[in-house]
């Protein structure tokens, strides 16, 4: 086993092929991806690349066909409390409060004493104060979000993995849940692989932005994003590489589209 303290998340020559009636579809291939501890890396890619299928190999939700992800240097094999998910829709228990909604995802492990503490903190980390005992009916699609994201953050994970967690939300909510989840990165300096197909959101958020290519999905390009935070959005470097973003998407595009027509 490879020993890299540094790196909080390896994910190693990594393959998904899936079979559907006997025939395979080959949907990752050769994903290499290493984060340092406190790193975000955001992910684009066309629907369909396999983002999706990627983030729950990390998880431990789905098994690669080939190759590995490693967490603090041990090879991920099942879903823990190392690593929280946000996904697009917040799945909560509508019959549930949001309390109960976000200690679902408390480790049983700890004691009494420290889920209330635990569940105390993560409410106001994530700004719902006031609103312990609503139902995720009561709440707006922002705040039923922030409680799923209270619930991925609650056993103090190292990692957090959001896939496109705000793809429902109107484009102001979605300013301000970008602003909240840069708020909560520098209050826990957490590793995060967020997964996004708004490349605005790509940007302001990652240390680098991954574009990814479909069929199968590969690492087609890494863009740093040298910007101190919190990014202006109308600045020169931002556009910069928000049009380098746009080329690769294009080009890619185009290839598809002339691939289509000689098929
Ligand atoms: N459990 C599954 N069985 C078979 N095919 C799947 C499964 N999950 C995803 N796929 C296929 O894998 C490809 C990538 O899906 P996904 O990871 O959801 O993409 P993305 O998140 O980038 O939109 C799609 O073609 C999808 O149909
Ligand atoms: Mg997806």
């Amino acid at each position: 086993m490879s020993i890299d303290t540094e790196k909080t998340l390896r994910v190693e020559s990594l393959n998904k092929t899936f079979f559907i009636d006997g025939k395979p579809l080959e949907v990752l291939k050769d994903i290499n991806l290493e984060l340092k501890e406190g790193e975000v890396v955001s992910i684009v890619g066309a629907s369909g690349c396999g983002k999706s299928t990627l983030l729950k190999i990390i998880v431990g939700l789905g098994s690669a066909t080939e190759g590995r992800v490693l967490l603090k240097n041990k090879k991920v094999e099942k879903p823990s409390i190392e690593c929280g998910m946000v996904f697009q829709e917040p799945r909560l228990y509508p019959w549930l409060t949001v309390e109960k909604n976000i200690l679902m995802g408390i480790s049983r492990k700890i004691s009494g004493d420290e889920k209330k503490k635990a569940l105390r903190d993560h409410i106001n980390l994530v700004g719902l104060a006031g609103f312990e005992k609503a139902l995720p009916n009561q709440l707006s699609g922002g705040m039923q979000q922030r409680v799923s994201i209270a619930r991925a953050l609650v056993n103090r994970p190292s990692v957090l993995l959001l896939d496109e967690p705000f793809g429902s939300l109107d484009a102001l909510t979605r300013i301000d849940m970008q602003k909240e989840i840069l708020r909560i990165w520098e209050t826990e300096r957490i590793t995060i692989i967020l997964v996004t197909h708004d490349i605005d959101e790509a940007i302001y958020l990652g240390d680098r932005v991954v574009v990814m290519s479909r069929r199968p999905g590969v690492i087609k390009r890494t863009l740093p994003v040298d910007l101190p935070r919190p990014r202006d959005r109308n600045s020169e470097y931002f556009a910069n590489i928000r049009r380098e973003i746009f080329r690769e998407f294009f080009a890619e595009q185009q290839r598809t589209e002339n691939m289509e027509y000689y098929l």
